[in-house]
């Protein structure tokens, strides 16, 4: 019988594409993935460390594994991600984890179980990238969704904003080579995917050579067989009127931008070190909407960050007004270790934090549900992912990426499908395709 992996993940789509690849290389290896980490003869935990919530929540699965291992004393336990870059030590000190390794050498998955059998525990938690890391876009994505794709064309970040432990986590900024990202989008098309997300912490600095990322996004769209592209995440500061116009000109390139403000306070965004002002955000989003005027517009909001008055709060609602948002991220600010963030006081009270993040969500929530419902009656090209959660209706994704539920039958998955909408509420939409309609 064929041994069975699972792999529990944390954190970003960064983190969701490392797992993928992991996945890969096992079924490489001969791996099957188990439904349940009881099932499984490896279990890897792909960590995050953004906040303290996922950094505890991957912890407690870790230290939850401990019993099967008991019971099951061949089980091989890894631990991988941002979790082990930041403490190794920490992880290593659990008994029952077999091996730790971290975000820059995933790629040597295979020799690294190899070394466990031969040494026992391993830990190889690299602090800057190996050379084989170039190679990692060959390796085939285990797809959980036959249809889309992560394709991650940039890793680790540079800017280094104060409250953020990603740049130490994951390295520096660097690019895919364009030949290799179009290399894996072919690969990936072969395969029968549709949908292509392109991703990097600030992918809208991408730079490789003399290409940047409106020039990737025009060699990904002749990609035969590719219907859509997104990408994420982009920074205020990185984000250009060519990329607005890529978006615009190239008709597979999804009018959706996820364009994290953090905050609408000058005063905080200068004390986060974000790189722009609350104006210059404005402005780039006044930019957008008329370069893309159909465009989606969603953000990441931190509430909280340390020395956060009621007055810079009031700023993030009004600059949220401003721009009005599809959808929003919004965070209570957790100190991360490293982080120059980490040495002001955390001085904005729990209660406090809690109740911003519930009037910003609610604020945002009234703006997407108002969005979402003059889209009532209109026709929409949905990609149909699969059945929902409950299996009761399909699911898919407008073109700038708003959820559907539709109605119909399995023989709709996988295709792009004209939606009626015929019901909204803040995070989805609800339809029936026009094909069905018109036969009734
Ligand atoms: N590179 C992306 C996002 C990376 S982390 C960007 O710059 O926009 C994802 C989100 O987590 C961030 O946008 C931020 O809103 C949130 N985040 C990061 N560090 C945080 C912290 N210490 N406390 C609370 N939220 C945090
Ligand atoms: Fe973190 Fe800032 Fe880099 Fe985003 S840009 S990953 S928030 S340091
Ligand atoms: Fe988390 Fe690491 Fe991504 S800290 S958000 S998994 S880069």
């Amino acid at each position: 019988m064929a041994k069975k992996f699972y792999i529990k993940t944390f954190g970003c789509q960064m983190n969701v594409n490392d797992s993928e690849k992991m996945a890969g290389l096992l079924k490489e290896l001969g791996y099957e993935k188990a439904e349940e980490p009881e099932e499984a003869d490896i279990v890897i935990v792909n960590t995050c460390s953004v906040r303290a919530k996922p950094d505890n929540k991957a912890y407690s699965f870790i230290g939850n594994l401990k019993k099967l291992k008991r019971r099951k004393p061949d089980l091989l336990v890894a631990v991988a991600g941002c979790v082990p870059q930041k403490e190794k030590e920490q992880i290593m000190r659990f008994s029952h984890v077999d091996l730790v390794f971290g975000t820059f050498n995933f790629v040597k998955l295979p020799q690294l179980l190899e070394r466990v059998k031969e040494e026992g525990k391993v830990v190889e938690v690299l602090s800057s990238r190996i050379p084989e890391e170039e190679k990692i876009p060959l390796i085939d994505s285990y797809l959980e969704n036959p249809y889309i794709a992560y394709v991650t064309v940039q890793r680790g970040c540079n800017r280094f904003c104060t409250y953020c432990i990603v740049p130490f986590t994951r390295g520096r900024e660097r690019s895919v080579p364009p030949e290799l990202v179009l290399e894996e989008v072919k690969r990936l098309a072969d395969r029968g995917v549709k949908e292509i997300h392109l991703l990097g912490q600030n992918v809208d600095f991408y730079s490789y050579g003399e290409t940047n990322l409106a020039d990737l996004l025009y060699m990904v769209s002749e990609v035969p067989g590719i219907e859509r592209i997104r990408f994420t995440t982009s920074h205020p500061a990185g984000f250009s009127e060519e990329i607005a116009k890529a978006i615009r000109n190239i008709p597979k390139v999804c009018p959706y931008v996820h364009l994290p403000p953090q905050s609408g306070s000058n005063r905080i965004l200068e004390k986060m070190n974000r790189g722009y002002t609350r104006e210059e955000y404005i402005e780039k989003v006044r930019m957008l909407k008329e370069i893309v005027p159909e465009v989606a517009l969603s953000g990441d909001f931190i509430v909280g960050f340390p020395g956060e008055t009621e007055r810079d709060f009031e700023e993030t609602l009004s600059l949220v007004e401003e721009c009005v948002f599809d959808q929003g991220f919004v965070f209570e600010y957790s100190p991360r270790p490293f982080t120059k963030a980490a040495t002001f006081p955390d001085n904005v009270p729990k209660e406090v934090k809690n109740r911003r993040l519930k009037e910003l969500q609610e604020l945002i929530k009234k703006q997407a549900l108002e969005k979402n419902k003059q889209r009532i009656g209109k026709v929409e090209k949905v990609l149909i992912e699969g059945f929902s959660p409950k299996g009761t209706e399909l699911y898919g994704r407008t073109l700038d990426n708003k959820p559907v539920a539709v109605e119909g039958g399995d023989e709709l998955i996988g295709s792009t499908v004209k939606v009626k909408i015929t019901d909204a509420t803040p995070f989805f939409l609800k339809g029936k395709p026009v094909t069905a309609e018109t036969k009734n």
